[in-house]
């Protein structure tokens, strides 16, 4: 494929060709915000969800959305006919703007808005056979709810991930799972699916709002409660979700085999009809379709 389209503040332009400024607030401060939606079968999968959530943030950082949920659609569409990515992910950030470096708002600061689209085998992932992670303290600030790019804390949690050879970390406070480095943290005690409530100590994943409307649906009982790490690591199932995840059965918890070590049967339910629904939801919302 010939080099990458983004869209950047109006304009759909080669990558080499989309720049921000070195003032712009998103690279000096981290002062932004951000979302990534799922790309299936050719089209967005929950995409009103995302963008709710880009205006929530947004609107937590007192950062005026540029672009209304419907203008965002289109733009998102437009990539990925541009691209011709049919299968990944579709990257959306607004930040601040760019203004002399002071911490504080600048006045008649304009946001800096960009999105692009990428692609990333989701349906038949390898990883849905299980991966292991390990724990870390969670150094992050305390308003985790907002999706914001300062990242730093995840960065350096998941750069450990990598060192210690396994696909993500579970971040806690004082042995209390908080979230995954860009996941949501799920175990399974007695057939009971838990996993953290919704406060601003994580983010309200939206595939994880999906899995417990699915588990209700599917009869599969839940409860929103904190759990340790201890606990997970005793639990007959661990699972992490995200958009460009769905959901990944965690065999190993800091080197420690879960359940028999294999993806269980919950984990499994819960993929396939996590799967089933995106499958079903897209199938009738081709980029065509959208245009039409
Ligand atoms: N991350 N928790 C954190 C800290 C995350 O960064 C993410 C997503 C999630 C899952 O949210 P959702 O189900 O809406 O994707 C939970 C994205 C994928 C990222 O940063 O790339």
């Amino acid at each position: 494929m010939s080099e990458r389209i983004a869209w950047l503040n109006g304009q759909f332009l080669p990558e080499r060709d989309a720049h921000v400024s070195i003032f712009d607030r998103g690279l000096l401060f981290g002062d932004g915000v951000y979302d990534v939606a799922t790309v299936v079968q050719g089209a967005l999968l929950d995409a009103h969800f995302h963008l709710a959530r880009l205006d929530r943030s947004c609107a937590a950082i007192g950062l005026t959305n540029p672009r209304s949920p419907a203008e965002w659609a289109d733009i998102m569409y437009e990539l990925l006919r541009q691209t011709g990515v049919t299968e990944g992910l579709v990257y959306l950030q607004v930040t601040r703007g760019a203004a002399e470096r002071d911490f504080a708002f600048p006045v008649n600061v304009t946001p800096t808005a960009f999105a692009y689209a990428r692609t990333k085998r989701l349906l038949d992932d390898p990883n849905a056979n299980g991966v292991h992670v390990v724990t870390t303290p969670d150094l992050r600030w305390a308003r985790r709810d907002i999706k914001a790019t300062s990242l730093l804390a995840p960065v350096l949690a998941k750069q450990y991930a990598r060192e210690q050879g396994v696909f993500e970390v579970f971040m806690h406070e004082d042995g209390v799972i908080t979230e995954g480095g860009s996941s949501n943290a799920f175990m399974v005690k007695d057939t009971v699916v838990i996993t953290r409530p919704l406060t601003h100590s994580i983010l309200a994943g939206i595939t994880r709002h999906m899995i417990l409307d699915i588990a209700e649906e599917a009869g599969i009982a839940f409860e929103e409660r904190p759990f340790t790490v201890l606990e997970a690591q005793s639990a007959d199932e661990v699972f992490l979700s995200s958009a460009t995840t769905f959901v990944l059965p965690v065999t190993r918890l800091d080197g420690q085999a879960i359940g028999i070590g294999e993806p269980g049967p919950i984990s499994r339910t819960l993929r396939a009809l996590y799967i089933k629904r995106a499958l079903a939801l897209t199938a009738g919302l081709k980029p065509a379709a959208h245009e039409a």
